[in-house]
């Protein structure tokens, strides 16, 4: 069901001064940055390897994650792990009573269809997973 971790998401509370403290410090430069309106966020994302740093800064104070940095600070904000198909992964979780945030996949970063799983069913992790784009030659 799950091919890799596709990326880990990290708040931050400014993301110009995060992508220099990557870049400079890291040798780790964005390859895109991007607006989600549907999480209320602008990310950078930064390969590293087979799998990604997500930045996440809040458009929105009430965001979720405006909210996460208030409450936590910055910091590792989720875990993404690749899957073949997230209707039956989804479909799968669901069986076994695993809380879901998303009942339904939505639209993620880079048009990819995406889903959250709860952190109180996951041992305090909010996971996210993301289908593995098929097409389109990527
Ligand atoms: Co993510």
């Amino acid at each position: 069901m799950i091919g890799k971790i596709d990326h880990i998401g990290i708040a931050v509370s400014d993301l110009a001064s995060a992508l220099d403290f990557y870049d400079s410090a890291l040798g780790l430069a964005a390859s895109e940055i991007e607006e989600v309106p549907d999480q209320q966020v602008r990310l950078a994302v930064i390969p590293v390897g087979e799998s990604r740093l997500e930045l996440l800064q809040s458009t929105a104070p009430d965001g979720p994650v405006g909210r996460f940095v208030e409450k936590h600070g910055e910091g590792v904000h989720h875990i993404c792990f690749e899957v073949d198909d997230i209707d039956s992964a989804l479909a799968t979780l669901r069986a076994a009573g695993i809380r879901l945030i998303d009942e339904q996949p939505r639209m993620g970063a880079g048009g990819r269809r995406i889903a959250f799983l709860h952190p109180r069913s996951a041992h305090g992790v909010l996971i996210e997973l993301s289908e593995k784009p098929w097409k389109a030659g990527a």
